[in-house]
């Protein structure tokens, strides 16, 4: 299931799908019958559309949030996030058969899946409404580096993606959620704040199965995470944080600010 969401290209038929294998997933365990899982052989590059055109993120060209063009770019660009997280999400059940792990784990991903699903097709409606769509404007080529770079380490794929990269959605919402306010766009606003509440949990489950990998293996969740964010993270992570929803979603400030600003 999760390997056929990745060979998906098209972002919508891809998140019709996801949402159909979700339905299934958690049906299934409601009824006392959950579907097995098994290991999968999960493409190093999921299937995307043609559009948009990926570029290297430093010929993406800069967004002014001010001007009606600069909040199309900024839903856009979000619309390319949730389509990579889906993928994300989905890559994690599929790559990892191997590594035993309970049940809970992928009924963690699965709804994160689900719920990134719904956050790219919210994204593509308010393009849509401001005479937009997903694929309108170049997109960041970079977006899966992080899954390929940690495609053989489940701790380094936790550290990377949910516990950093979505986290960093934490610290930057609210600001956006400000300019989609103060234009009156109250559809953006409802959706931004769907994604916001939502990506809590998925940077709590990281966090959760995070310490209880390093629980099986007695070693210390702290360490080891500085440990692989410098191994498979190219950068220091960007502050302010937000602490409060950091905290919220069991990410503690030792594990995020000796990171901060390292390179300067
Ligand atoms: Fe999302
Ligand atoms: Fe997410």
């Amino acid at each position: 299931m999760a390997v056929e969401v990745l060979t998906t290209a098209d972002g919508r038929a891809k998140t019709a799908l996801s949402r159909a294998h979700a339905a299934r997933w958690r049906d299934a365990r409601a009824a006392g019958t959950p579907i097995p899982v098994g290991e999968a052989a999960p493409p190093l590059h999921p299937a995307r559309p043609a559009a948009p055109e990926l570029l290297d993120p430093r010929d993406v060209p800069r967004r002014r949030p001010g001007s009606p063009q600069g909040r199309i770019a900024l839903l856009h660009a979000v619309a390319h996030i949730e389509l990579n997280a889906v993928d994300l999400h989905w890559d994690i059940i599929a790559r990892f058969g191997h590594v035993p792990m309970p049940m809970g784990f992928y009924d963690d991903w699965v709804k994160s899946a689900d719920e990134e699903s719904k956050h790219f097709n919210l994204m593509c409606d308010c393009l849509e409404e401001l005479g937009s769509h997903y694929g309108a404007l170049p997109a960041h080529a970079g977006m899966w580096r992080a899954a390929e770079d940690t495609r053989d380490d489940l701790l380094g794929r936790l550290a990377v993606v949910p516990m950093v990269l979505e986290a960093r959605g934490l610290d930057v919402t609210p600001g956006m959620i400000e300019i989609f306010q103060k234009a009156n766009a109250q559809s953006a606003v409802d959706a931004l704040k769907i994604i916001y509440a939502e990506e809590v949990h998925h940077v709590a489950y990281g966090s959760k199965w995070f310490h209880f990998l390093c629980g099986r293996d007695n070693t210390d969740p702290v360490v080891v995470f500085h440990d692989l964010v410098r191994t498979y993270f190219h950068g220091a992570l960007k502050p302010p944080f937000n602490e409060e929803k950091r905290a919220e979603a069991g990410i503690p400030p030792d594990f995020y600010w000796p990171l901060a600003d390292q390179l300067r």
